[in-house]
């Protein structure tokens, strides 16, 4: 760690308040046991950031004050604690930014993303929107070779994604993605790389949004000037479709899922519904003998097999939904597009 500098400039949320970040100059972590030193290539903004810079009651509670924040991210291996014989310096990785004990009932069973003990890289610890970051070994997951960084770091949402759509059938199916946001384009996306029969593709009024889906090869994409369930419909022969991913937070879109998903079909949430605390159509869902599924997070590690084999064979086109990379110093700027969703996905290099 000799050429290593001793001190970074961070982004750090360190006022009580909407925003409430600035640089802040941190020591380099250094690696306890187990972990590793990782030196920042790219971090995307995410969902989860702009809450904590808008800082919402969720974040309050969760983010301790001088946290420096930010998940989304890939870099590579500049240094190893004690024990680390996975990874070698110079390593090429990208994280998952659940943090399991990997020693409870949820992570014995192969559910380590919902860890009874566990905590999130970047919110509840330092993460990457810094120069430099530990983390442990198991959590950076080695890149395919080449991978650009800004493709490297968004594997988080584009995890989400197919976490969310493996929850139903893919290949030969129908399926519907309600809310285009990063997360929902990237399902557009990995459904016609997975082999998906028809994509439909729904948002509410982010023509931006929808333009994208289109251009990732969605078979349908609606707005709020259609009747949604009743497109969905015609287009699958009166049925609904097989799989229905519900991105949007919205409790109208969850109902729509319902309506226009088959009898016997596949039903996957990963929203958030804020305060909004739908109202669910109970007796439809269970007349409709639907399969509902909460996801969260992604599997640990068979969602990232699945996301390495698409990213290494360049089936997927993450470059159409990366639409805005920056430099860190425009971490501000970031936010505000995020903010605006006048964007796909917004990376920050270093
Ligand atoms: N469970 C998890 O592990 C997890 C992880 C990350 C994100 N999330 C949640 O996943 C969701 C997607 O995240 P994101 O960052 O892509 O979202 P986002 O907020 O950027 O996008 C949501 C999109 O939904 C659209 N929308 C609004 N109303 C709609 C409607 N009635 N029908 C269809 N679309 C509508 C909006 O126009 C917007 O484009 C969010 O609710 C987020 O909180 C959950
Ligand atoms: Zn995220
Ligand atoms: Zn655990």
């Amino acid at each position: 760690m000799s050429d290593l500098p001793n001190t970074m400039m961070a982004w750090t949320k360190s006022r009580d308040e909407q925003d409430g970040f600035e640089l802040v100059e941190h020591p380099i972590p250094s690696p306890s046991a187990g972990e590793v030193l990782i030196k920042t290539a790219s971090t995307s903004i995410c969902g989860t950031d702009l809450h904590i810079w808008l800082w919402d009651d969720w974040s309050r509670k969760e983010v301790p004050l001088g946290t420096i924040t930010g998940h989304e991210t890939c870099g590579e291996v500049v240094a190893l604690g004690d024990g680390v014989d996975t990874h070698k310096v110079g390593d090429q990785v990208a994280i998952e930014c659940h943090l399991a004990c990997w020693d409870c009932p949820r992570c014995d069973e192969g559910n380590a993303h919902i860890c009874e003990n566990g905590s999130i890289f970047g919110v509840h610890t330092n993460g990457a929107f810094a120069p430099y970051f530990t983390i442990p070994a198991t959590n950076a997951r080695h890149t395919p070779e080449g991978l650009d960084s800004g493709h490297g770091s968004i594997q988080d949402p584009l995890g989400n994604a197919i976490h969310t759509l493996t929850g139903g059938p893919v290949k030969d199916s129908t399926v519907a993605i309600h809310g285009l946001g990063p997360i929902g384009l990237f399902a557009v996306n990995a459904a016609k790389a997975m082999g998906a029969k028809k994509v439909i593709a729904i948002d509410w009024d982010n023509n931006y949004r929808m333009e994208i889906a289109e251009k990732l090869g969605a078979d349908l994409v609606l707005g709020k000037g259609h009747d949604v369930v009743k497109e969905i419909l015609a287009a699958t022969e009166g049925r609904g479709v097989d799989n229905t991913c519900e991105f949007s937070g919205s409790p109208a879109a969850l109902a729509n899922s319902i309506h226009s998903t088959r009898m016997g079909g596949y039903l996957n949430v990963l929203s958030v519904y804020g305060k909004s605390n739908p109202e669910v159509p109970m007796n439809d869902l269970v007349f409709r003998y639907l399969h509902l599924k909460g996801i969260n997070g992604r599997k640990m590690w068979s969602t990232w097999d699945t996301m390495y084999e698409l990213l290494a064979s360049g089936d997927i086109d993450v470059e159409s939904i990366v639409t805005h990379r920056l430099g860190i110093n425009d971490f501000q700027k970031g936010m505000e597009l995020t903010r605006s969703g006048l964007c796909g996905k917004v990376v920050l290099d270093f």
